[in-house]
């Protein structure tokens, strides 16, 4: 008989009014098969009881070290873990655990921790934006723990802005992508893209023609916010330059929405001028009306239709390939094609001078709008992956997995 052990998480719950989201997470958790043991701080027991965290998690709580001594719980718990995740995260909680403090169960548990260890943060804006805060993020983040970042919207009270604690169906897919990863079986404790900052452009440039209309593609974004997020699992600092998608922001993803390709070049050359890896997934207009026309353009008496000249738009690809930000930094780029996929593709890779080229056929069920893709990835040193025809998730794990051994050594 074979017996399959759940994975053994620690949900580490920080005193603020969002305690009552993590209830979600936890069920979120334990319906899919993880072993959950909840960890309050004393201070969150005053938004969410014990009995409550108990009663869902069919497992003991506790928040002191100095209850079940016997059993050295403050120990045993983190060194149990595969993974844990502490929703939400205070100020506090985000401090006391960057600077090592352990004055109850919960930061004794981060410290003897030995897996990975999601943190969602959840503050006023204030106290987010404050420079001890962003150290403290800064510091976990170097040592490998995946901060993910706090959602924009509605505070406590009547304020709104940065702070939020993300949706808890976005903290779990975050856990359940970093807990994939670093299954026990492979040994690996550290999420690979750790320290590392990468930029995803996502979707497709708008080109206004006047006020009503504008010259568009049909990219719906699905596979650079598929890149983003596979990415804000492997422990990476991400970027999404997202143009005209309309999806969600992403948990644990930096969003910079912009329209034109003008305004996607400008924000991708800016997150890029420190970051380890750019992905060009937009699908970027080549070319753009000469002239905005103010006003709308009206049909002609005569019958006639308007002639609309175009000028070219910059190459954001093959610039970044030319002229990096930083030695080493490597670039991907994109490739939609019709006919003669590959020698297309070759000659593409090329002539942008990118590290990688994902190359992918444009079909009936392939590439725009769909779930799915197929793709063969092209590197300028000759290798060639294929990657059958699955998931966007899938490619989007591929395409790490590629840039992985061709990063700069970490600092
Ligand atoms: N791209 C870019 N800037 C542009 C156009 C495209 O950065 N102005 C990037 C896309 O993000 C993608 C890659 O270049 O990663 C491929 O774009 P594509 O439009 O296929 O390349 P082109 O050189 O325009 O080739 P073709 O004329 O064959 O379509």
């Amino acid at each position: 008989m074979t017996v399959v052990t759940k994975p053994k998480v620690v949900l580490g719950v920080s005193g603020g009014i969002a305690a009552y989201k993590a209830c979600e997470l936890l069920r979120r958790l334990t319906e899919s098969g993880h072993d959950v043991r909840v960890v309050p701080t004393d201070s969150a027991l005053h938004f969410v009881g014990a009995a409550t965290w108990s009663a869902l998690s069919g497992n003991p709580v506790s928040t002191e070290v100095w209850e079940s001594v016997h059993e050295v719980p403050h120990v045993r718990i983190g060194q149990g873990a595969d993974l844990v995740v502490v929703a939400p995260a205070t100020a506090d909680m985000l401090a006391k655990a960057a600077h090592g403090l352990a004055d109850d169960l919960l930061t004794n548990t981060l410290l003897t921790a030995r897996c990975p260890v999601v943190f969602a943060p959840a503050m006023h804006t204030e106290m987010w934006e404050h420079p001890a805060t962003q150290e403290n993020v800064a510091t976990l983040r170097r040592r490998g723990a995946v901060v993910i970042e706090p959602a924009v919207g509605r505070l406590t009270g009547v304020d709104t802005g940065k702070g939020r604690l993300p949706d808890p169906a976005e903290i779990f897919e975050v856990c359940r992508r970093v807990l994939n990863r670093h299954s026990l079986a492979r040994g690996v404790t550290t999420p690979d893209l750790a320290g590392r900052h990468v930029v995803v452009s996502a979707g497709g440039t708008r080109e206004p023609l006047d006020p009503v209309r504008y010259l568009g593609n049909r990219s719906s974004g699905k596979q650079g916010y598929a890149l983003a997020k596979a990415a804000a699992a492997r422990g990476a600092r991400v970027t999404l330059v997202e143009a005209n998608t309309g999806i969600a922001d992403p948990a644990g993803v930096d969003v910079v929405r912009v329209g034109t390709a003008v305004q996607l070049r400008e924000a991708v050359l800016k997150a890029a001028a420190d970051a380890d890896a750019v992905v060009m997934a937009a699908a970027v207009a080549d070319f753009r009306p000469a002239v905005y026309a103010p006003g709308k353009i009206k049909k002609k008496d005569d019958g006639g239709a308007p002639t609309i000249e175009l000028v070219r738009n910059p190459d954001i690809l093959a610039e970044l390939s030319a002229d990096r930000a930083l030695p080493g930094q490597v670039v991907v780029g994109f490739a939609a094609e019709t006919d003669d996929v590959l020698a297309n593709g070759r000659a593409k890779l090329a002539r942008k001078g990118c590290d990688l080229l994902v190359v992918n056929e444009v079909g009936e069920r392939k590439t725009f709008g769909s779930e799915e893709n197929e793709a063969v990835v092209l590197a300028s040193d000759g290798a060639e992956t294929p990657v059958p025809y699955g998931p966007k998730e899938a490619l989007a794990e591929t395409v790490w997995d590629l840039v992985l051994p061709r990063l700069r050594p970490s600092t």
